[in-house]
């Protein structure tokens, strides 16, 4: 499928600009900026290696890949609720239509690793999060402020086999991980 990610993103600029000033503020190891910019590129390949005729909200994906984890911080214990119900909101606010909010609402409330999206813009966005796991920049951020991401590593097999919904979602990580080993092979050794 086509996507033209700016004109989306002019398209819903006051809530994503919000999206994205939450996002910051979120103070978690592993959830900076980067790791959003990485989901989005990742919804763009997998939305790019969708057949053409796909019913999927694409506007809603983009919007819930900028806030899937603004409610996420220490002790919060279902950071999904919290940030779906955010952006809901902040939807309504802007006097968005109850069927789209509610697309964005489902795109966000079950991604976590564990949970079973029940649309399948819900899938689209746990792929792309799932993904950014192995995004070179994200490991890149976390070397950088020493924060741990090796624990990561165990679930890598279980993550590509288990938790990817679609085809072209496991493509991409295979692609990725290929770039993620050359990019800590030449860490170690430079
Ligand atoms: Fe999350």
């Amino acid at each position: 499928m086509k996507i033209d990610i700016e004109e989306i993103e002019k398209r819903h600029k006051i809530i994503i600009s919000k999206g994205i000033k939450l996002n910051k503020q979120v103070k978690k190891d592993g959830y900076g900026y980067q790791r959003t910019l990485d989901i989005i590129d990742n919804m763009q390949d997998i939305i790019e290696g969708l057949p053409e005729d796909t019913k999927i909200d694409i506007d809603a994906c983009i919007i819930a890949g900028y806030w899937l984890d603004v409610g996420k911080g220490a002790n919060v214990e279902n950071p999904e609720k919290i940030s779906a119900n955010m952006l809901s909101d902040a939807l309504a606010k802007e006097n968005y239509d109850k069927k789209f909010i509610k697309t964005c609402y489902e795109a966000i409330i079950h991604h976590r690793w564990n949970m079973i999206p029940n649309t399948i813009e819900g899938h689209l966005v746990k792929d792309a999060d799932k993904i950014s796991f192995i995004g070179v920049e994200r490991w890149r951020e976390c070397i950088e402020k020493k924060q741990r991401i090796d624990l990561t590593m165990k679930l890598l097999s279980t993550l590509r086999n288990e938790m990817l919904y679609f085809n072209i979602s496991k493509t991409i990580y295979d692609e990725k991980i290929v770039d993620l080993v050359q990019f800590l092979y030449d860490y170690i050794f430079n």
